[in-house]
């Protein structure tokens, strides 16, 4: 059992899944949450921001849990002329609702928030926190697109040492997210944010696709979660519930809805290493501007041509171990 604490910074686009991380990173006391980043990704980065906010309250953490908004935009892709990213929908002018209904990534419907961002931005505070890091003891747990790292990184190189580890929810290598046949999600929106982090020479694992899908939760499992009969518990079943009916991943012979939460997987990571089945690999991303925009591509040459490796890449991911630690988060929390 690896209870050591682990102090973490979480960069976020909350919608469902991150919610779902947001809560066990509050609860599971093996945590020392650092503070929150929002980035634009599932939703505009008001809307993610305000989502992350409605979680930390909701869990009543917002003495010690403070949230910094980021990146509004990704660094290159809205730029280029007809990319699929330059065509995404333009952010809700103000007051605009916000689309309810499947998609996972509307407001969170918890009690109205009524905490606030803080004034720095999500660059500036991750740039002046790194910077005055004596040891080498965060980990950033990026389960959004990589904007907001990628930012910082290249505005102050200095804090690149300064970081312990770094797990990102993102990438695949099997698979492709919803927008592209190619590319994950959150690399898909910014990807020359996650080459630069690829890049950067930091411990980095990547929790992709292939082992978010490995590790799905059914809607039994949901019920089970919420049988723990907490408020926390609850939400957590409503949060995986609405992620699985939005994307309605099921598969061709599979009686139930399999719904990978991918973001709380990499958090789950921090704590139990052991629930990713990874290999060392040589990663990048296509940044060239084609079909396979977003596309994360590993060296699978064998032997000495195989390029260095820059990351652990996970292909699978134990599904019981995650399910149970997520249980084990949730009944902790009851009996405090
Ligand atoms: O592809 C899945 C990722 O994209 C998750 O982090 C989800 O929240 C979205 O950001
Ligand atoms: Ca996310």
């Amino acid at each position: 059992m690896n209870d050591l604490k682990h102090r973490i910074i979480m960069d976020v686009d909350t919608g469902s899944d991150d919610a779902v991380a947001l809560i066990l990173a509050m609860l599971d006391e093996t945590f020392d949450l650092q503070g929150i980043t929002s980035v634009n990704g599932n939703l505009e980065v008001k809307l993610t921001t305000e989502n992350t906010l409605r979680m930390v309250e909701f869990c009543n953490k917002q003495d010690t849990v403070k949230v910094y908004r980021g990146a509004d935009l990704p660094i290159v892709s809205t730029l280029l002329p007809n990319t699929p990213q330059s065509m995404a929908p333009i952010p809700r002018r103000e007051g605009e609702s916000v689309p309810e209904g499947l998609h996972h990534a509307s407001h969170i419907e918890v009690p109205k928030f009524t905490i606030k961002e803080e004034d720095d931005s999500a660059v500036v505070w991750l740039i002046n926190k790194l910077r005055h890091e004596d040891d080498k003891s965060i980990t950033i747990v990026a389960v959004g697109p990589l904007t907001n790292i990628a930012l910082a990184m290249r505005s102050d190189p200095r804090i690149i040492p300064k970081i312990k580890r770094i797990v990102i929810m993102g990438g695949a290598d099997a698979y492709a997210g919803s927008n592209s046949m190619a590319a994950e999600f959150n690399v898909w929106i910014d990807p020359e944010a996650m080459e630069i982090v690829l890049q950067s020479g930091c411990d980095i694992t990547v929790v992709p696709l292939d082992a978010t899908f490995s590790s799905y939760i059914t809607p039994s499992d949901a019920e089970e979660i919420r049988a723990i009969g907490t408020p926390e518990a609850n939400k957590v079943a409503d949060l995986i519930l609405k992620y699985g009916t939005a994307k309605m991943l099921k598969g061709r012979d599979e009686d139930e809805l399999r719904i990978p939460i991918h973001d709380a997987l990499a958090l789950c990571s921090v704590r139990y290493p052991e629930v990713l089945f990874t290999r060392d690999v040589c990663c990048h991303v296509d940044t060239s501007h084609g079909i396979a925009y977003g596309e994360t591509v590993i060296d699978k040459r064998r032997g000495i041509t195989a390029n260095q490796p820059n990351c652990r890449f996970a292909f699978k991911a134990d599904r019981e171990l995650f399910i149970s630690w997520i249980k084990d988060v949730l009944i902790r929390a009851k009996d405090r």
